[in-house]
This record gives C-alpha cells, structure tokens and sequence, in this order.
C-alpha cells in the first residue's frame, strides 16, 4: 500500500493583511474576484490561519471569536477551510483545526461550532474525527441575503 508523501506543515496567524498571499489562498479556493480586507485582522477576534507545507501554501481557514451576552465565555465559529487540492489528505486541515483549537483555549472559549453540508463527505469526515459532533440532526441554516435586509 502507498504510504503518504512525507512534509513539513507549517501553520501561521496572518496578524496584519498580506495581500498576495491572501489573495491566491482565495483564488485557489474558488473566490472569483476576492477583494482581500484589511479591516478583518484590525479584530483580534478575528483569526485567520494559512498552512504552508515544504514552504508552499497549502490551505487556510477564518474564523470568529464570538462573544455571548449570557456568558463571559467566547465561542468559536469556524467559518471556512480550504486545503488546495494537491495538498489534501495529509492532515493539513486536521493540523488548522488544532491551531485553532489553541487560540480557543487560549481565549477560553467553551467550545467551537462549524456549520457544513452533509453532503460534503470529506468535511463531515474532517470534523468528525478532529472531535466534532453534529449535535442536532434537525439544523439548517438560514441565509438572509442582501435585499432581505431591506424587506
Ligand atoms: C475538507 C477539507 C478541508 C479537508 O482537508 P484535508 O487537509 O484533506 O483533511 P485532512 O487530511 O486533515 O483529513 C482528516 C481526516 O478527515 C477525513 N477526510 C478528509 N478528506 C476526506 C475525503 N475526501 N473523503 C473522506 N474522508 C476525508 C479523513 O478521515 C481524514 O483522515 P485520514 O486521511 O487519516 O483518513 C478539504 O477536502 C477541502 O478543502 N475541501 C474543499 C473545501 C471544503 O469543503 N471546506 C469545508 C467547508 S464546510
């Protein structure tokens, strides 16, 4: 059986905005036109982390540290998580999430929620065994769109 190739994963907090990098890292996830914004990394509850693997950038992931008006415990929503295609199966977003998992506890969070498809295999895999459990078989989620904003 072919054993997975050997790397070297590096995970960083991008602390100011660095436009090229983001910018690729959006691309390559599908984002048409991405307009990369400063203001996000003015929040220190805002977090996004990139991946580089033997010094290529292989994923990223954002997230929101939320806080609660019944708790001084944050929670962490993670929004969105990319591994570019050659890099997947080689535990990089296994290796984001526990970055992120830090900063949670770091933070004291009392817990990380992420919301996905269930269609979506490799995701539902990923969170599975990363320690994730969909709580609620019944969740959805509701989007409100822009013009619903003004109805
Ligand atoms: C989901 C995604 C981020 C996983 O990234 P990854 O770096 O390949 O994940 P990992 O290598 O850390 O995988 C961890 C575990 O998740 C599961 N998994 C990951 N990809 C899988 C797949 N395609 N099919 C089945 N299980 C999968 C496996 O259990 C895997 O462990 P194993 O490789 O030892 O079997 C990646 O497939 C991706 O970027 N997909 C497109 C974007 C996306 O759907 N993001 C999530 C939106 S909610």
């Amino acid at each position: 059986m072919a054993s997975k190739p050997e790397t070297h994963t590096r995970i960083v907090r991008m602390k100011r905005l660095e436009r090229g990098v983001l910018d690729y890292l959006l691309r390559e996830a599908g984002e048409q036109d991405p307009r990369p914004n400063a203001g996000f990394f003015k929040d220190p509850k805002n977090v996004l982390l990139v991946a580089y693997t033997d010094g290529q950038l292989s994923g990223f992931l954002w997230a929101h540290i939320l806080d609660s008006p019944h708790t001084p415990d944050p929670k962490v929503l993670l929004y969105s998580i990319d591994v570019l295609g050659p890099f997947r199966r080689r535990g990089i977003a296994t290796r984001l999430i526990r970055y992120l998992k830090e900063i949670a506890r770091t933070c004291g969070c009392r817990g990380m929620f992420v919301p996905t498809s269930k269609s979506n295999l490799a995701a539902v895999a990923l969170y599975q065994t990363t320690g994730g459990i969909a709580k609620n078989d019944d969740d959805v989620v509701f989007v409100y769109e822009q013009e619903a904003l003004s109805t």
